[in-house]
């Protein structure tokens, strides 16, 4: 009687016991195979042919040009998920018929238009006052080669691919540039050589490639190199990893330079106020071999310089001679910036017309450093 008592609870313990290793072979088949799944993968990888790397030559209608290990390039295609290739990226591309499946490495190629002023100056050479020497020789060999190559083919003679203006700060080395920009409608692109080694540590070289690329793409342009000394300077020596990048920026800009033809409607003008410390390799002849000397303006020169900044403004009886005699030593920059003097001092006494007195007030101010014209203040102080 009392082993029948026991039958049932023997029978839920085998049960349970069953249930219990039940699920220990469910559990154990599943991670089975998990296993078989895993080395069938791995048999799979053994069993493709590898990929080879190669890298992007050119974009050639929607097709990818590719170089490989050994030198030969081909026209492949590329895989649909494969976009945006740029030359100079690593790709890996199928053994048997080369299609590329997969980027590997991009180059970082920036976006050149956003580190360059690019610009259509509207600036007229009836802005520019007391430079006509310098006007003259810039029509010559800036305009005439973009306006006439013809002239130039036919006479047989090649112009020169730019210019270097120098001269003291304000006096419209700038202004000049920008003029000859407009009169030929040309593109300006404008880098300032101190930024080009500072802001771009290590991709100066690069920069000044894409450029050079930027303004034959855009041609007729004009390549304006504002501080070109601090890339072209005899002071640079190689010591240091920041002045070989200088070097390495400075060598890549000749390397440009002589790259391209000089009918290429492409020009540069090189910009400095010391011309003392440059390298002589830049202005070697077919470079930048046209030094156009900008000075401090003369008398005749300030008189031109004050025509043009008061033409647009409500002058009473003004004194010109006296003023700009009292300019002496003054730049264009200097100038400009004594006629808006001459007007804020009308303004505080609340005339549109500007009289003698402001100017003299305007002067006086320039004189005690208290506007904010730094140059005014050295000249004066
Ligand atoms: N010869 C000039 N005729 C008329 N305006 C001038 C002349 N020179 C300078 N200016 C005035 O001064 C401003 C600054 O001149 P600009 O930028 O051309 O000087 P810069 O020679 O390039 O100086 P920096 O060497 O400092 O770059 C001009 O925008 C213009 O208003
Ligand atoms: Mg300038």
């Amino acid at each position: 009687m009392v082993g029948n008592t026991n039958e049932p609870a023997k029978l839920d313990s085998v049960v349970y016991s069953y249930a219990m290793n039940l699920n220990g072979l469910e559990e154990e088949n599943r991670f089975l195979k998990e296993s078989i799944e895993n080395l069938e993968k791995e048999l799979e990888k053994f069993k493709h042919t590898p990929l080879i790397a190669c890298e992007v030559r050119d974009m050639v209608d929607g097709k990818v040009l590719i170089r490989m290990p050994n030198g030969n390039e081909f026209l492949v295609d590329a895989a649909q998920n494969c976009t945006g290739l740029l030359p100079g990226d690593g790709v890996l591309a199928e053994q048997k018929n080369l299609t590329v499946v997969r980027r590997i490495s991009s180059v970082k190629k920036f976006d050149v238009d956003k580190f360059v002023i690019i610009e259509k100056p509207s600036v007229g050479w009836d802005m520019i006052g007391g430079l006509q020497p310098q006007e003259q020789e810039i029509k010559e060999v800036i305009e005439l080669p973009l306006t006439r190559p013809d002239l130039f083919k036919k006479v047989g003679i090649e112009p020169p691919k730019g210019i270097l203006l120098y001269g003291p700060s304000g006096t419209g080395k700038t202004l000049l540039a920008k003029a000859v920009a407009a009169s030929t409608h040309s593109t300006f692109i404008e880098i300032v050589g101190s930024e080009l080694v500072q802001k771009f540590i290590g991709e100066g070289a690069k920069l000044v490639k894409e450029i050079f690329q930027l303004a034959r793409e855009k041609a007729p342009s004009i390549i304006f190199i504002d501080e070109i000394d601090s890339i072209a300077s005899t002071r640079i020596d190689v010591g240091t990893s920041g002045e070989r990048e200088v070097q390495r920026t400075f060598m890549q800009l000749l390397a440009e330079i002589d790259g391209f033809r000089p009918l290429d409607n492409v020009k540069i003008i090189g910009c400095t106020n010391r011309k003392d410390i440059l390298d002589p390799a830049i202005v070697r002849p077919g470079r930048l071999d046209r030094l156009i000397h900008v000075p401090l303006p003369n008398e005749q020169g300030r008189r031109d310089i004050f025509l043009i900044h008061t033409r647009n403004m409500n002058l009473g009886q003004v004194d010109v001679d006296k003023i700009v005699h009292q300019l002496e030593g003054a730049s264009g920059a200097e100038v400009r910036s004594v006629c808006t003097e001459a007007g804020y001092f009308a303004i505080r006494d609340d005339r549109t017309r500007v009289r003698e007195a402001d100017f003299q007030s305007a002067i006086e101010k320039v004189h005690s450093g208290q506007d904010s014209n730094q140059d005014y203040r050295r000249m004066f102080g």
